[in-house]
């Protein structure tokens, strides 16, 4: 497997990120317009130690490379998916090693919308996260749970059998280069967040579980970053990321607007420096 994000797990460094999901939104000609706005806003701004990311869809990746590189924006190109095979007959999709040459250095895999609509099974989503780490990039693994299963006292029992499905058999250094976004179906999108001290509670959990397999368990759960995801806002991102075990943010909606999301991310690097 690839190499990318090496430095992050041997230093066991956890660098903030705050990941734009664009989802289904926003045209070629759009991204360009609203990435360099992020670019403009950022420009001579302190990010400290974070980094941001933004997701666009396939058609827009190629655009948004060059607008990046040509505008030396901090900001790193990322994907809302990817085939789980490196090529082949198989109509309509898009494989790791493209966006591996396109410079894209996060991939999201498992975000729920694609479990819902597309049908993707635990099993699908742990071959999309290897692919990924095959070819040098870095998973970003979405887990959560649905409304129902959190009242019925599900939550930890369903995100662990996300987790181990996804990671099983995987060593300690690659599970450190996963990102994994905790992302409770009942937050996305709703305005409604979780407070800040489940999400931290459920992040430590992730942490516990998506290394305890590693024969390196510490050194894993100190390199894992963990994000939460769900109407993340400006006004609580600072809340959020002061939690111990919360390490950034997947931002839907307001990674849409340049205004909310390079104040999510200067928000972020006030908190964490
Ligand atoms: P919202 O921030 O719009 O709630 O979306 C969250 C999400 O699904 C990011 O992947």
């Amino acid at each position: 497997m690839g190499t990318a994000g090496h430095e992050e797990v041997l230093q066991g460094v956890r660098r903030p990120l705050v990941a734009g999901n664009w989802k289904m939104n926003l045209d070629h000609l759009e991204a360009v317009r609203v990435v360099s706005e992020v670019g403009l806003r950022l420009h001579g701004e302190d990010m400290g130690s974070v980094e941001a990311s933004v997701h666009p869809p396939f058609t827009d990746i190629r655009s948004v490379q060059t607008t990046l590189e040509d505008r030396t924006i901090p900001v790193a190109l990322g994907a809302q998916d990817c085939h789980q095979e490196d090529r082949g007959a198989f109509t309509g999709e898009v494989s790791a090693p493209m966006l591996a040459r396109l410079g894209v250095r996060y991939v999201i895999v498992g975000h729920s919308e694609r479990r819902r609509y597309q049908g993707e099974t635990d099993e699908l989503v742990g071959l999309k996260l290897r692919a990924v780490l095959r070819h040098g990039m870095m998973p970003i693994l979405c887990v959560g749970e649905t409304a129902a299963q959190r009242d019925a006292g599900a939550t930890s029992e369903v995100i662990s059998s996300q987790l181990k499905s996804a990671l099983d058999g995987l060593s300690g250094q690659h599970v450190a280069r996963v990102v994994i976004a905790y992302e409770p179906l009942w937050a996305i999108g709703s305005g409604t967040p979780a407070g800040s001290e489940d999400a931290q509670a459920v992040a430590r959990h992730i942490r516990q579980i998506a290394c305890a397999q590693a024969p390196d368990g510490t050194e894993c759960a100190g390199a894992l970053r963990v994000l939460y995801g769900g109407s993340v806002t400006a006004g609580n991102v600072g809340d959020l990321l002061s939690q111990p075990d919360v390490d950034g943010v997947l931002v839907g909606g307001a990674s849409l607007e340049p205004a909310s999301f390079a104040e999510i991310i200067l928000g972020a690097s006030r908190v964490v420096g």
